[in-house]
């Protein structure tokens, strides 16, 4: 056990408590000079350095970061990793992009030796944004599902992931049967749920490709594997929310379809909501029904503007997270995706404090997956997953950086500024899974 100590020194930033919901005192915890000790994959101690020390074991060095910040690994609440090749794809708006573009970027995933590569990739550019567990999409095929979870596996990673479910409206070679997405979704789940630390997420990819009966069918798979995810989209494109009221036009809305097969609930994950009525977010809040919000993805497909205000409306507060939505989004980062969500606010008059932003891509995104005893947070018990992050990354952060006031100047001005080269470092499970290389 004593082998697997590591143990790392610099400045500490984490959260207790929602800002939206509590004060920056209560919500917040800054240790100007802290030393965090990890032994099997959790930490183990979590503290001022000066009164910490004393309980590093013999020969454990810290690895010390003078000047950078350490914070709970990036959650990235929504993402697909079967579209890491199509980042950047010109031109549409999302029906004609998923049509042109991500269909047959999918149809690859069939490939073992595809899957595999792309699984790498996707590993690898997450861990270079200090991004530590994420909630993905594969593709129809389970062995898109088997490559991702081997490689999350051989790396240490959290990862929540499953198969999508289509049986209309895609084309033939990703379609399932009602039957055919049960079973092989079924098959999945005792293959990897719980193996690890691999989570499986039942994965409809939106009202218009699940006929009611598949809808009903991943319903009854969530009732019958307490402790899964639902993983889909709602409410992100003005003519796609028509598309469903044609489709369903005895539901009351677009979450209603949900709703109405029973996959609202906690651990249920809906990737945009950017034009969702009043009275569904009310139902969001209701049933503890969580949002990602993914505004990279929202702004490149012209999706529109997400209400974070609306959404953790402190009335009815609704759980929300901060996703790429790669390949529709346009960043691995989280530290862009903050830049992002902070623009889009502004359109709204809705300025979010830095403080807001690192929470809802840590313990926020955690809550928002029930997952927050073990991730999203520093502190003894939790899973050891972290990020160093240097606000001096560039020249100009560093000459912008030195006249910061407070530590929320310098978080507010890395998450405007900062992108993976301020990824210094990142743990996973107590293990250096990531580290910047000088002038790279
Ligand atoms: N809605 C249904 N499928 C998708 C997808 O792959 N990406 C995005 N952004 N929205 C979707
Ligand atoms: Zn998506």
């Amino acid at each position: 056990a004593r082998a697997a100590t590591t143990a790392v020194r610099g400045e500490l930033i984490y959260f207790r408590d929602d800002p939206f919901l509590v004060g920056p005192e209560a919500a917040f915890v800054h240790e100007p000079d802290g030393l965090l000790i990890c032994s099997d994959g959790l930490i183990h101690a979590v503290g001022p350095y000066s009164e910490t020390r004393d309980r590093l074991p013999d020969g454990v060095e810290p690895a010390h970061y003078p000047g950078c910040l350490i914070s709970a690994g990036f959650i990235d609440t929504h993402v697909h990793y079967v579209q890491t090749e199509i980042i950047g794809a010109f031109g549409e708006q999302l029906i004609d992009w998923l049509n042109e573009f991500t269909f047959v970027a999918e149809q690859r995933f069939d490939d073992p030796e595809y899957c595999g590569k792309v699984a790498e990739v996707f590993c690898d550019a997450l861990l270079r944004n200090g991004t530590t567990s994420a909630l993905t999409f594969c593709a129809t095929y389970p062995l898109s599902v088997d490559c991702l979870f081997a490689e999350t596996e051989r790396r240490g990673m959290r990862m929540i992931a499953g198969k999508v479910l289509m049986d209309r409206n895609a084309p033939e070679d990703l379609l399932d049967t009602p039957q055919r997405a049960y079973e092989r979704s079924k098959g999945l789940i005792e293959k990897w749920h719980g193996r690890g630390r691999a989570m499986y997420a039942i994965t409809p990819r939106f009202a218009p490709t699940s006929t009611p009966e598949q809808l009903a069918a991943a319903g009854t798979l969530w009732k019958e594997h307490p402790g899964t995810y639902v993983h889909s989209h709602v409410s992100e494109n003005t003519d796609e929310i028509a598309w469903v009221k044609e489709l369903f036009p005895e539901r009351k809305g677009y979450l209603d379809v949900y709703d109405h097969h029973g996959l609202l609930g906690p651990r249920a994950m809906y990737a945009h909501g950017v034009h969702l009525t009043e009275d569904e977010f009310a139902r969001c809040h209701e049933t503890g029904t969580a949002l990602s919000h993914c505004p990279t993805s929202n702004l490149f497909l012209g999706s529109g503007l997400f209400s974070l205000s609306s959404a953790k409306d402190p009335g009815r507060p609704v759980y929300v997270g901060l996703g790429t939505d790669i390949g529709a989004g346009t960043s691995f980062s989280m530290l862009v995706t903050m830049n992002e969500a902070y623009k889009v606010a502004a359109l709204g008059g809705y300025p979010v404090p830095a403080l807001r932003a690192f929470y809802l891509a840590t313990l926020g995104g955690a809550r928002a997956l029930g997952l927050d005893d073990r991730i999203g947070t520093l502190a003894p018990g939790r899973e050891a997953d972290f990020v160093v992050l240097d606000p001096r990354a560039t020249p100009l952060m560093e000459f912008r950086t030195q006249r910061a006031e407070s530590i929320e100047e310098t978080m507010f001005v890395l998450s405007i500024m900062g992108d993976d080269r301020a990824v210094r470092a990142t743990y996973v499970a107590g293990r250096l899974a990531h580290e910047r290389q000088r002038g790279r």
